[in-house]
């Protein structure tokens, strides 16, 4: 069991595949870090395989595959098949622009559910956004997605000067979709430019859905990074996402494996474990993992205060959101 010295138990591994993308958000990947990895620097499959093996005997239950964009990864479908093997809940966060070509294969390994960022549902904010014209083809996914059974949460990065004139919009989704939108507030990460004039909190978005619809609070799911409400008679929920507002630290069963083959005991804790070198020069890598677990700081790595207004952004040092992989 991996325990940390907060008495958190961690059962859900973050996998990220590439930090590459087919899209280019400016809050996720800076114009400056473009620059990806030798695909050599990547772990294998087999590399991935082997680590997941040894996450889940020490009781990992849930593997989230993340990137960059992980459907970019060419060996994507050995990489889901390998792992499809481990009695482990299997899931993916994606863009979704190449979802319809892996969705058989998606299928296969036991995947159930899906999380699928989409910032904007207008054509002209959403090529702002990603540089690309795709929101079509983003949609049509999400909709193939749900006729096939999936679970479907929308991620929409909360974005001041763009999410206002939308909320009310994605919030609508859920009365004829049974979609579960997330507002995620905007988080600090090396070179995306975070400043605290850039942030809408959970509460001031909750109030501009509330001057339209009566909304109910729903339970939330241990562990879970959203606050849940929903909408009589909507099929869907909506949800926030607090990091900079209300971080939900306490209760974090999270752990993340970079491209790289780098394990970060946080989304902000800026101490890495080389578990692909280590295991590159045959020796276990159980004891480093172990060791992670337990220098996990009490919140936010360890690295700015609670109060995002006095976040010093560029005082962070960690890598930028693709990375890391969310
Ligand atoms: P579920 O497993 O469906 O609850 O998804 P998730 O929220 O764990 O993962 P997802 O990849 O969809 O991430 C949604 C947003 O939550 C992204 O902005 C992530 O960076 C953020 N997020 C995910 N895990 C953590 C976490 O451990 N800490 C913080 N602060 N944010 C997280
Ligand atoms: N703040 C909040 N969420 C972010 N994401 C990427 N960058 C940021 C950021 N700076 C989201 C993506 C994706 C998830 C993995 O993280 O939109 O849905
Ligand atoms: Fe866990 Fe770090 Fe996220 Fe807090 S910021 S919930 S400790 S990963």
């Amino acid at each position: 069991m991996l325990k940390d010295q907060h008495n958190r138990i961690h059962d859900y591994l973050r996998i990220s595949l590439t930090d590459s993308c087919n899209f280019r958000c400016a809050y996720c990947m800076p114009n400056e870090e473009i620059e990806v990895l030798p695909h050599s620097h990547l772990m294998s499959t087999a590399e991935i395989d082997q680590i997941a093996g040894i996450f889940v005997e020490q009781g990992i239950k849930k593997i989230r595959l993340t990137g960059g964009e992980p459907l970019v990864r060419k060996e994507f479908p050995d990489i889901l098949k390998s792992l499809s093997k481990y009695p482990v809940e299997l899931t993916m966060t994606t863009n979704g622009i190449l979802v319809h070509k892996h969705i058989e294969a998606m299928k296969a390994a036991g995947m159930r559910s899906l999380n699928v960022s989409l910032d904007s549902l207008n054509r002209e904010t959403f090529f702002k956004l990603t540089k690309r014209d795709q929101l079509e083809q983003v949609w049509n996914n999400i909709l193939l997605l749900l006729r096939e059974g999936f679970r479907i949460k929308i991620n929409a990065v909360a974005l001041n000067g763009i999410i206002e004139n939308e909320i009310l919009d994605f919030v609508a989704l859920t009365k004829d979709y049974p979609l579960h939108v997330r507002f995620i507030e905007f988080m600090p990460f090396s070179g995306n430019h975070w400043k605290v004039d850039k942030v809408i909190t959970a509460r001031q978005m909750l109030e501009m859905v509330q001057t339209k619809f009566e909304v109910t609070k729903l339970h939330d799911e241990p562990h879970a990074t959203a606050k849940k409400y929903h909408i009589p008679g909507h099929r869907g929920t909506f949800a926030f996402i607090t990091t900079m507002s209300e971080h939900f630290c306490g209760d974090c069963n999270r752990l993340r494996i970079t491209a790289d083959g780098k394990m970060k005991n946080c989304l902000f804790g800026k101490e890495e474990m080389d578990l692909l070198g280590t295991l590159r020069q045959g020796k276990d890598i159980l004891p480093l993992i172990k060791l992670s677990v337990q220098r996990k700081h009490a919140m936010l790595g360890g690295q700015f205060t609670p109060e995002f207004q006095k976040t010093e952004a560029e005082k962070i040092v960690n890598r930028s959101m693709i990375k890391i992989g969310g």
